[in-house]
């Protein structure tokens, strides 16, 4: 049996790390609330996010909110926001969600100034980060000190397995999910049970507007799937894992920084290249999104020359890198090009204009069908990729790196990458076996 308290007692904060946050955010909350009356704003600092839910694992961020009143206009709310944000993170940089907003550091603790609407149950939210304040407040009505310690051990195993998070990064599941799971289901035991027992879509609430792979709805907000960012494969992912987890009470499922051993490449007899390109400094959530669009015009290059895609495989770190793997490294010598039906009127007309052109083979019949076959170019994927990725958009922040996208050809023995890392050491057990 897993030991759950050992578990905790590794993840949670430490009592020096809680005076620690407790001192930066009462002292931000000051900060704030004295810049507020100076200026005759009526606005005052919340403390928000995991840290003031109790659901904090150690080395985590802290959420402080300045709440304005209702009435004033959101131009006033972003600019005073991004001033008193600034002024209380000097280091700090101006981030965008739905409002912008500053986040920076003090003393090692990522700090998030986020400015927002005063809320109340039942009020209409102005904007998306209203919300939170609600969000708090639901959540220590319904969790207690053991239910917190709960969704700790759900998040580190979720965490663990990949899944935790709503950024476009992991489309997994939000500190808020977990927290709903927990009050749901009971306990972290039972979130597992559930998961692992779950067949096809995660309906939790049934709400017809809501398609997505998982749905339950916010006790705070009725428009709202909180579970709308989880991709089916993170769903999939946390089903697949809880179940492994139950068979095999492997303690691993419990390790945040688990480091499989150096995985062997190993040449597939394929073609396996590697696209990158310089990463712009930008958030992951707007990074993200390019990178999966990347991917998606290197596998339509592919598809337009009848090159199949094996598989595929996307990494950002010092650059962004794709990997696509084909069978081999040319298109194929002949491309087989479809005419009309014999019963069509251009029939005809087809023949003849391939009388007079060069072709390999044909025009020819199978079944009510002509065909002829044509040489392609027979050029290299780097080939063909320089040439056609021009006629692409790979997103707006992305595009004016083409020109400079570098390409190489994994040969078996090339040195570490994340991207190989993550390609040949993909499997959905976390073992070392
Ligand atoms: P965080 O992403 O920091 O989550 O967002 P968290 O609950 O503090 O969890 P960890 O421990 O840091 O990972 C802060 C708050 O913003 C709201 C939630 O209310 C959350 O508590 N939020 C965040 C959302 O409503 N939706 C999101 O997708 C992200
Ligand atoms: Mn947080």
């Amino acid at each position: 049996m897993i030991n759950y308290q050992e578990i905790l007692s590794r993840y949670r904060p430490t009592s020096e790390e809680e005076s620690k946050l407790k001192e930066i955010s009462a002292d931000i909350v000051a900060k704030i609330n004295y810049i507020c009356s100076l200026r005759g704003l009526r606005a005052e600092a919340v403390i928000v996010g995991s840290y003031a839910k109790g659901t904090n694992l150690r080395d985590g961020d802290l959420d402080i909110f300045i709440a304005f009143d209702r009435d004033y206009p959101e131009e006033i709310v972003n600019k005073e926001g991004l001033r008193i944000g600034h002024a209380v993170l000097p280091n700090g940089r101006e981030k965008y969600a739905e409002h912008p907003y500053v986040s920076g550091e003090v003393k090692g603790v990522k700090i998030d100034v986020v400015p927002c609407y005063k809320m109340h149950f039942g009020d209409r939210k102005i904007s998306a980060v209203d919300r939170t304040l609600l969000h708090t407040e639901y959540v220590n009505q319904h969790l207690d000190d053991r239910g917190r310690d709960e969704v700790r051990l759900l998040k580190i195993f979720m965490k663990s397995i990949g899944v935790y998070g709503a950024e476009a990064r992991t489309f997994g599941f939000s500190g808020y999910l977990c927290e709903l799971l927990v009050i749901r289901l009971g306990s972290f035991d039972r979130v597992i049970q559930f998961f692992s027992k779950a067949k096809g879509r995660v309906i939790l609430d049934v709400d017809e507007r809501f398609q997505d792979p998982m749905v339950l709805i916010d006790p705070v907000d009725p428009d709202r799937n909180v579970a709308s960012p989880v991709s089916l494969e993170s769903l999939s992912r946390m089903k697949i894992a809880s179940k492994l987890y139950i068979s095999s009470q492997d303690a691993q499922f419990f390790q945040i920084d688990y480091e499989k051993k150096d995985v062997a490449y190993h040449d597939r007899g394929t073609c396996i290249m590697i696209y990158s390109i310089q990463k712009p400094d930008l958030t992951d959530d707007v990074i993200y999104p390019q990178v999966y669009r990347f991917r998606s015009v290197l596998q339509k290059i592919m598809e337009a020359h009848e090159i199949r895609v094996i598989s595929s495989e996307i990494d950002v770190s010092d650059r962004i890198y794709v990997l696509i793997e084909t069978p081999t490294c040319n298109e194929d010598r002949i491309h087989v090009h479809t005419g009309p039906p014999v019963d069509t009127d251009n029939a005809v007309d087809f023949i003849e204009s391939w009388k007079i052109r060069k072709r390999s083979r044909g025009p020819y019949l199978v079944g009510d069908r002509l065909y002829v076959d044509v040489f392609t170019g027979e050029r290299s994927i780097e080939e063909i990729v320089r040439a056609d990725i021009e006629n692409y958009s790979i997103g707006k922040n992305l595009d004016k790196f083409k020109k400079n996208i570098e390409i190489m050809r994994f040969k078996g023995n090339s040195e570490r990458m994340p991207v190989l890392d993550k390609f040949f050491g993909a499997d959905v057990f976390r073992r070392n076996t």
